[in-house]
């Protein structure tokens, strides 16, 4: 779509989660002419649901080496140690940072930082706020830094697609903003530095963690821009999820691991600790282990779900550990205090994205991405616990130093913006949703993942007359990207003929060393669609 008018720029930010917001402040508090765009309000998209808190390491005897030793664990061979290593070692400063902002964590009664455990965690390591609301509390404090620091926020922007200058250099990107005024309807943000930190993609499946906003378009516009994206296929199910029925669709309510840190018990329907003598971890193995686990047993038992047993908490601790879960189960009549927990794995968190080096900079000059939308090879083929805000906050720091070391210069000139694919048509996104958890969810196949891709494909190709057009706009851009990124992930995981983290494939249930210790990579025609 062409652009019906512009704000000049030196930095766009798109998206407001904590990777966009402190890229942000840096850039911005250097000077620099600095414009977010964000697709609803500032503090809208996932870092504000994140419960169990942030990993560094903060405590007494902890190291930033024993923190790389359990993320590169987790991560199942694919983690880069250079990325994991920067992460560690950076991240106690950068925490420390963000509560120099403002930013207040639950503290002991000494007054020093709490700390509890999470899955793949061998120490307490994980800082939180609020009980179970440390994104909420992040989100709070950088929202108020940003209005603080009086940086230009346009809200309600779906960004579009990434302007290129005559050399191929990112000059801005088009957007759509729904609201009234003078920047209303399609327009541009033109400036020579562009980051994409638009979060993940979550809403590819029909139940997830993350909230409506997550539709993937970071990496589809990194896709179109002809961005390389790796680790596609590694999609983070989290084995906690407060399980509302067969058919719920949207986001549901997460159970935070601190939960398990904290001493719950993951119990079948008979009451069975099945965790135990699996892992010696037990309830905090790795994520993918657990939620394997508990995918395992529910078909072995034909059960939808099983459960999470938190009684002996009692009710002051409910209150005061975790306050938002305890509400959440409420609301749907059920009570931790008193009974235990239904819970299923659901999409949380995509480990890949678009590939950067690690300042952030993706294979397009200018182009940067952050954050759960950016593949720095921290996570490998599964993310850590509580390693998510951790990275947006380490990398951002870094993408706004590289930022900072180019020479300042006006908005190149744009020249090309990517040509708009088909759009699918409005009923897709459901289907894609559907498609997606029948055929490339916790557990796939070859025959799975084929069949979802020969529904995805249908869904573009094949005309029907009694189909209502699509009309462009912000729901069809948003359902196009779904496609996009969908239809990605399934070439990637029909393509990793392995089981390695959070990719299992039944067809092939072994890890294979020897050929899959290496990075998909997929950019538009190699590969990606
Ligand atoms: C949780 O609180 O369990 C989520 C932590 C995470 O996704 O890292």
């Amino acid at each position: 779509p062409g652009a019906g008018w512009a704000i000049e720029a030196e930095v766009v930010v798109v998206g407001s989660g904590v990777a966009g917001l402190t890229v942000a402040l840096r850039c911005a508090a250097a000077g620099r002419r600095t414009v977010i765009v964000t697709k609803a309000r500032l503090d809208a998209g996932s870092t504000r649901w994140a419960q169990g808190g942030i990993a560094a390491a903060l405590g007494e005897g902890d190291t930033p080496e024993q923190h790389l030793a359990d993320t590169l664990v987790a991560g199942a061979g694919l983690c880069d140690e250079d990325a994991v290593r920067t992460l560690v070692t950076e991240g106690p400063g950068a925490v420390r940072r963000l509560i120099a902002l403002g930013a207040r964590f639950d503290t002991d009664e000494a007054g020093a930082l709490a700390l509890t455990r999470e899955g793949g965690h061998h120490r307490r390591r994980i800082a939180h706020a609020g009980g179970d609301a440390t994104g909420a509390e992040i989100s709070r404090a950088l929202v108020a830094a940003v209005r603080a620091a009086g940086i230009r926020t346009v809200e309600n922007a779906l960004a579009l697609d990434l302007l290129k200058d005559a050399a191929g250099r990112a000059a801005g990107v088009t957007l759509h903003v729904m609201g009234e005024g003078r920047h209303d309807g399609v327009g541009a943000v033109h400036a020579p530095a562009v980051v994409l930190a638009t979060g993940g993609m979550g809403q590819i499946y029909s139940a997830t963690t993350n909230p409506a906003v997550s539709t993937g378009d970071g990496v589809a516009i990194a896709l179109r821009a002809g961005a390389e994206v790796s680790d596609i296929e590694f999609v983070q199910f989290h084995p906690t999820v407060l399980w509302l029925g067969p058919d719920a669709e949207g986001q549901q309510p997460l159970i935070s691991e601190a939960v398990r840190g904290e001493g719950a018990h993951l119990v079948d329907a008979a009451g069975e600790r099945f965790m135990v003598g699996q892992h010696e971890l037990a309830e905090l193995a790795p994520r993918d282990i657990v939620a394997k686990a508990i995918t395992r047993r529910m078909l072995e038992q034909g059960a939808q779900h099983m459960y999470l047993d938190g009684r002996h908490f009692g009710d002051a601790m409910w209150e005061r550990r975790f306050p938002t879960i305890l509400a959440a189960c409420r609301a749907h009549d059920i009570d931790p205090v008193t009974e235990p927990v239904p819970v299923a794995p659901a999409a949380h968190y995509a480990s890949g994205g678009v590939r950067t080096d690690l300042a952030g900079r993706t294979t397009v000059p200018g182009l940067y991405a952050c954050g759960e939308t950016a593949c720095t090879g921290v996570h490998g083929a599964n993310r850590l616990a509580s390693n998510s805000l951790l990275e947006g906050l380490v990398f951002a720091e870094r993408i706004a130093a590289a930022v900072l070391a180019e020479p300042r210069a006006a908005a190149p000139t744009p020249v090309t913006a990517p040509a708009p694919g088909p759009l699918p048509p409005p009923e897709a996104r459901t289907a894609i949703q559907r498609l997606m958890t029948a055929g490339a969810g916790v557990l796939r196949s070859a025959a799975s993942l084929a069949a979802a891709a020969r529904g995805l494909d249908a869904l573009v190709t094949e005309g029907d007359d009694d189909r209502k057009p699509a009309e462009p706009g912000v729901e069809a851009w948003e359902t196009a990207n779904l496609h996009l990124v969908a239809r990605a992930l399934v070439t990637a995981a029909l393509r990793r003929e392995e089981t390695r983290g959070s990719h299992w494939r039944e067809d092939h249930p072994e890890r294979d060393d020897a050929h899959w210790r290496r990075h998909l990579v997929l950019t538009a025609g190699r590969g990606a669609p």
